[in-house]
């Protein structure tokens, strides 16, 4: 990059603090309304920038990538997960991905926490009851939920995020178990009293409450289909505040329209902003916005890992959180 000040175009609007810094550091276009970019506008930024700052909202397919100008050597998202960007075709073109882990895993991970206890503790319809002036006072077996101690918890990707969860759950009471990759080191799992299962299946058969903590990857796609949802006891409740693609979404509301499962926490939704209407009508689902990491504090950090991962690449380093790829 030459000695001009970089130019970065920004897909959506970002706090105020992380817009000011990128003003004075680098030759910005912002989105102040906020208003998702087309493609055809995601292609001109693809033409004219230096720098790309996506995020999740922003598809960077092959169709995008391939109209990039020549300028264009950095793709800077604001956010942890890469799924919507084709790294494979980024790398091929020469353009780095850099991404914000790390800031996100403790906010994430407290969502999931209140998901985990939400959902069992039916804390949704009890607020729903309370403002449609419902109450008519205590009642011995009036919404009754269900005990989150001494429970069993399968953690499905135990990266930093699935990790957060465990140490959280131990606080609850609950047993951890997990299915990874790779089985953690031991003193990992010593410290997070934590039960690997090298099978998937073997691990859905037997937990109480399932969590969702691995990227969206094509290898994770549908990873809980409709044969391995079968393998769940109707007991169990699951939580997803990872990506909405790992879940066969359909196939998790018909189960839990035919009382198949528990319930479910939806922080994540396979098609969105879509949601599928039948979820909606459901009292045993708690779904959220895609909110895990909506803290101010958290989207002011990812803006902090933005802004070094952009002036470090503009300094001529490698920027610290590339994405080399191996998410699969
Ligand atoms: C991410 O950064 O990938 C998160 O999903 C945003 O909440």
């Amino acid at each position: 990059m030459s000695n001009k000040k970089p130019r970065v175009v920004i897909t959506r609007k970002l706090p105020d603090a992380i817009e000011t810094r990128m003003m004075e550091l680098f030759d910005v276009q912002l989105n102040l309304d906020d208003t998702p970019m087309s493609n055809a506008e995601l292609i001109e930024a693809m033409k004219t920038a230096d720098v790309l700052v996506p995020t999740l909202t922003d598809t960077i397919d092959l169709g995008i990538l391939s109209q990039a100008g020549p300028e264009l050597r950095l793709i800077a998202n604001y956010g942890a997960g890469v799924d919507h960007i084709d790294l494979a075709t980024a790398r091929q073109r020469g353009i780095t991905v850099t991404n914000t882990p790390d800031v996100l895993t403790e906010d994430t991970a407290d969502m999931t926490m209140a998901l985990i206890l939400a959902v069992p503790r039916r804390l949704s319809e009890g607020e729903r009851a309370m403002r449609s002036q419902n109450w008519t006072g205590w009642s011995p077996t009036w919404m009754l939920g269900h005990r989150i101690f001494g429970k069993r918890l399968g953690i499905i990707g135990m990266g930093r995020i699935g990790q957060a969860v465990a140490r959280r759950a131990r606080g609850f009471g609950l047993s951890v178990h997990y299915h990874n990759r790779h089985q953690l080191h031991e003193d990992i799992e010593n410290e997070l009293e934590a039960t690997y299962w090298e099978s998937l299946d073997q691990m859905l058969a037997r937990m109480d409450i399932i969590s969702i903590n691995c990227p969206h990857t094509p290898g994770t796609y549908h990873l809980l289909s409709a044969r391995r949802l079968k393998l769940l006891q109707p007991h169990t409740f699951i939580v997803n505040t990872a990506r909405g693609e790992i879940v066969d979404e359909n196939a998790l509301t018909r189960m839990l329209r035919a009382g198949e499962l528990a319930g479910a926490g939806l922080d994540v939704f396979e098609h969105e902003p879509a949601v599928n209407p039948k979820l909606l009508e459901l009292d045993n689902v708690v779904l959220l916005p895609h909110m895990g990491s909506a803290t101010v504090e958290g989207r002011i950090d990812m803006g902090e890992k933005v802004l070094i991962n952009i002036k470090t690449y503009a300094d001529g380093h490698k920027p610290p959180d590339r994405v080399l790829g191996d998410i699969a």
